[in-house]
């Protein structure tokens, strides 16, 4: 018995007719009779309109010869080929059959072999119906690809690979497992084994007749499991029954799930996510193939199992397809993210370089209001003191005052010794070259400088050797070390200071302290809120950070003052 609906049109009864109908009906579950062409083309117009026949519809239509040819024309305009099978029958022998290339038998009602035309018939409504799959699932395949690969956000595209799956092989549910590192959680992928350190993340699943939303966990990768051993071997397997595997198989199925949901599971098809370099991904496992795509399974009922039939070779060659893609699909992803992160991270590197940048150019203007106040209020200030002086001698010497004339003329010399060695130090800073002996010389001879200029002790504590400290760090550390001496100088009134100086292959650390008056840091620190820039202590953070280093400053009034400077190396 065929289940199509066939279609009789034209003469059904007399002439040879009625064993012909008869035949029909024994074979057809069901035959809808038209004695004119137009009822038929009523009835199709009617039915298309109410979209009753769909692209999958096949039709079984008996045209009585004298109206083969409006049939078949109009059966061209409006059906696909492979949607009819058009069959046209006469009493007698048909002599002029004219050309109509979609008519599939022609049949003298009164002499035909009935059985070959049954097993005929049969065959051909299997073929079409095999082909209007096919063609379904090469569309299908085509639109998926087409979306996976424009598909960037990763839930949906994982979400759109576990859909596509079980429509194309009518799943009744399915899931996706990804391969992560097992360290840093990374999406990775097994390729020649190297599973060791690696597993499996469950990371979707679909069921059309349960209501389940599953924790994602994280699973071994081991032969016990059917999707663990699918990610070893890398081979797709194909399972019957689930609860009637040969005990002789590594895996076996897990009934932890069923147990939980009442859900049974029964036919089984895991297919791994391999690449074209046969990297393997992770794995889709597509569970209870149904006789009908649409149908929600009632697992209470136990007749309902009859609707779960076994996976079969065409799924497995799809499914293998679509899993080779949605791999490829996903690793490119992969490749997006980690160079995305790429660019992130050089997008971020160059804006601190930009600001790093700025605040080197900072320092450099910072550093010449200092030279330029340095020289205001030293060397300048005390150029306008010695003409003063000048001025005085010179008063004394008119009013014939002249020991106290000479008296100011040896201040006035004394006054110009200290100017010299002031305008000395600030050149010395100024040179260039004054690190060319390295930063340790450089230090002992700027410290020589100002015990011999103010009379106050350094203590010089050197450890280690200053060959690996490359210039910039150099220069840095004695513009840091030359602020605290000149601190000392402007406020602490100290009576010694010691340095100690430490440098290994990681760092170098410098402490500069002084027995002077000390300050208040809670006081000093609102100062600096209001008084933003300058080179003084907060110049020391600053430069010290554009080295990746830090500064600490300690302080308490008449509690001496220690400034400890630390930069990596
Ligand atoms: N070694 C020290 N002993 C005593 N007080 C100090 C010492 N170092 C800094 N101070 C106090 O902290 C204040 C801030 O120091 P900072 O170096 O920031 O500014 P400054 O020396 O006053 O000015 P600048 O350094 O810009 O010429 C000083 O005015 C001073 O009161
Ligand atoms: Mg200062």
């Amino acid at each position: 018995m065929l289940n199509e609906n066939a279609f009789v049109i034209g003469n059904t009864t007399g002439s040879g007719y009625d064993t012909h109908i008869g035949f029909l009906k024994e074979i057809f579950n069901k035959i809808n009779l038209f004695p004119l062409k137009e009822d038929f083309f009523n009835h199709i117009e009617k039915s298309l309109s109410s979209l009753v026949y769909t692209e999958t519809t096949l039709l079984v239509i008996f045209v009585e010869y004298p109206l083969l040819s409006d049939i078949s024309l109009f059966l061209k305009k409006n059906f696909n080929s492979l949607n009819y099978i058009l069959i046209t029958y006469y009493y007698s022998n048909l002599d002029s059959m004219g050309s109509f290339d979609n008519v599939f038998e022609f049949i003298n009602t009164g002499a035909f072999d009935r059985s070959f035309f049954l097993s005929k018939l049969s065959n051909e409504i299997l073929n079409k119906k095999k082909i209007v799959s096919l063609n379904y699932e090469v569309k299908e395949f085509y639109e998926i690809g087409k979306s996976l690969s424009s598909q960037r956000d990763t839930v949906k595209l994982l979400d759109m690979i576990i859909s596509s799956s079980m429509n194309l092989t009518s799943s009744d549910a399915g899931t996706i497992y990804l391969v992560i590192d097992k360290e840093n959680f990374n999406w990775t992928s097994v390729n020649n084994n190297n599973y060791e350190n690696k597993v499996l993340k469950f990371v979707i699943s679909k069921n059309m007749s349960l209501n389940t939303d599953l924790e994602t966990f994280i699973s071994p990768i081991t032969r016990q499991s059917i999707f663990g051993y699918s990610v070893i071997t890398g081979e797709t397997i194909r399972i019957d029954d689930a609860y009637n595997l040969s005990p002789n198989l590594d895996y076996k199925h897990n009934s932890s799930f069923d147990l939980h949901t009442g859900y049974i599971t029964r036919s089984i098809l895991s297919i791994p996510m391999k690449d074209h370099e046969n990297n393997i991904l992770g794995v889709i496992q597509l569970i209870n193939k149904k006789k009908s795509k649409a149908e929600k399974i009632d697992y209470t009922i136990k007749e309902s199992m009859d609707s779960i039939i076994p996976f079969d070779s065409a799924d497995e060659l799809i499914m293998n397809s679509l899993a080779g893609q949605a791999a490829v699909v996903l690793e490119n992803q992969l490749l997006y993210r980690e160079m995305k992160e790429l660019l992130d991270s050089y997008k971020k590197q160059n804006s601190e370089l930009e600001i790093l940048s700025r605040k080197i150019l900072k320092a450099h203007e910072e550093e010449r209001k200092r030279i330029a106040r340095d020289i205001h209020d030293g060397p300048a200030q005390a150029v306008v003191n010695l003409s003063l002086k000048i001025e005085l001698a010179k008063k004394f010497l008119q009013n014939s005052m002249f020991e106290k004339g000479i008296a100011e003329m040896d201040s006035l010399n004394s006054a110009i010794k200290a100017t010299t060695k002031e305008i000395r130090t600030i050149l010395y800073d100024l040179k260039p070259s004054y690190l060319e002996t390295g930063l340790i010389a450089a230090l002992d001879n700027r410290f020589k400088i100002y015990e011999e200029s103010t009379g106050t002790k350094i203590a010089f504590n050197v450890q280690g050797d200053d060959s690996s400290i490359e210039y910039y760090l150099a220069s840095t550390l004695y513009r840091m070390v030359q602020e605290s001496l000149s601190n000392i100088y402007k406020h602490a009134k100290a009576k010694s200071i010691i340095v100690d100086f430490s440098v290994d292959e990681n760092r170098i650390y410098v402490v500069v302290t002084d027995d002077g008056v000390g300050f208040d840091m809670e006081e000093q620190r609102k100062k600096t809120h209001t008084l933003k820039g300058g080179f003084g202590l907060g110049g020391l953070r600053e430069r010290a950070e554009l080295v990746k280093g830090k500064v600490d400053i300690k302080s308490a009034p008449d509690k001496g003052t220690s400034i400890s400077i630390c930069i990596p190396l």
